[in-house]
């Protein structure tokens, strides 16, 4: 299970990279082990964690015109769904879908192989005619298996504020990227979490039952599990921030006294000071104004905007030019 020198796993390589950079950081996308998994959905069920919530309204209210604009001239589509997690949202619209008669696959795509395998046995119960086509790899992987001369028209799901997880000039990367492995009049329906009261957004991301911190110290417990490390779980406290003027949420872990950390599989020792930080995750929020640049820099026209009763969260539905 542990990893050994000679055969450093990406992992491994990149939290070594992480704990030796300065400030300290660790990348979100390393949170979801099985255990990672399990918290992530214990969160979506949280009070605090608007965004689930909100975009599960966006698809009760907004499932049949969605799909109608799925549709267009159409009769068929391709739907991929990149960071599918355990698709109880994207059940709603399935459901809808599938109770229209509309001839459609399902493919999705997500890091855990874990959370797909889960989402394939549970469609298969539930949906039991939907033709679906599970991938395990991250975005960047996904991009490469969308192939371009594709006859039937794809629509691409990135749902639930993941995008969120980039920085901006990642996030205009990835979707020229994206735009240039889709072809004219390919569809992309991208969940953005708005800019609101700061104090909501800070209170998603410090629940009183304290489940998100649980979340982020998870992942110094994998990494104790995975690559045979010794973080002292309980000398580390987690400390999220918003900055209300360009959307950007972030999370910490906070060492909470001076202290080593060794990595067996990296025959390495991390020296924390007293209060020193990891920087583990952004959760950028946005403006209407930054969604409508992101769509035309990257070769897109928005269609449709499709927002809770609230404005907290938008589902915008892109076309590709
Ligand atoms: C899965 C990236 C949308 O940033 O809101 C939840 C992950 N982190 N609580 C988010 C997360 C802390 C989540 N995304």
């Amino acid at each position: 299970m542990i990893d050994t020198k000679a055969s450093l796993s990406t992992f491994a390589k990149d939290i070594d990279k992480g704990l030796s950079a300065s400030p300290k950081c660790l990348s979100s996308k390393y949170f979801y082990d099985e255990a990672g998994d399990k918290l992530f959905q214990t969160i979506m069920g949280l009070g605090e964690y608007y965004l689930t919530r909100a975009e599960f309204e966006i698809f009760d209210t907004h499932k049949a015109s969605m799909l109608r604009s799925f549709l267009g001239a159409d009769e068929s589509f391709n739907l991929i769904e990149l960071g599918a997690g355990d698709g109880t949202k994207t059940k709603v619209l399935l459901r809808h879908f599938v109770a229209s008669g509309i001839d459609f696959n399902y493919s999705p795509i997500d890091i855990s192989q874990h959370v797909l395998d889960l989402l394939n046995s549970d469609l298969e119960k539930e949906l039991p005619k939907l033709k679906v086509n599970p991938l395990q790899g991250d975005y960047f992987d996904a991009l490469s298996k969308l192939n371009q001369n594709h006859c039937q028209k794809e629509v691409v799901l990135f749902l639930g504020s993941n995008i969120g997880n980039f920085s901006n000039t990642a996030t205009e990367q990835f979707l020229s990227k994206l735009s240039e492995n889709l072809s004219k009049g390919d569809l992309l329906l991208i969940g953005f979490d708005l800019m609101k009261d700061p104090n909501v957004i800070l209170n998603a991301y410090n629940d009183q039952l304290g489940v998100t911190k649980a979340f982020n110290i998870n992942l110094l417990n994998r990494i104790n599990n995975e690559l045979g490390a010794d973080f002292d779980l309980e000398a580390f406290t987690h400390f999220p921030t918003y900055n209300p003027v360009t959307g950007e949420t972030r999370s910490h872990l906070v060492s909470t006294k001076d202290q080593e950390v060794t990595i067996q599989a990296l025959e390495k020792t991390y020296y924390f000071k007293a209060w020193e930080a990891i920087h583990t995750e952004v959760s950028q929020k946005y403006s209407l104004k930054m969604i409508e640049d992101f769509a035309k820099n990257a070769g897109f026209r928005i269609v449709r905007n499709f927002t809770d009763r609230e404005n907290y969260f938008v589902d915008s539905l892109w076309e590709k030019c």
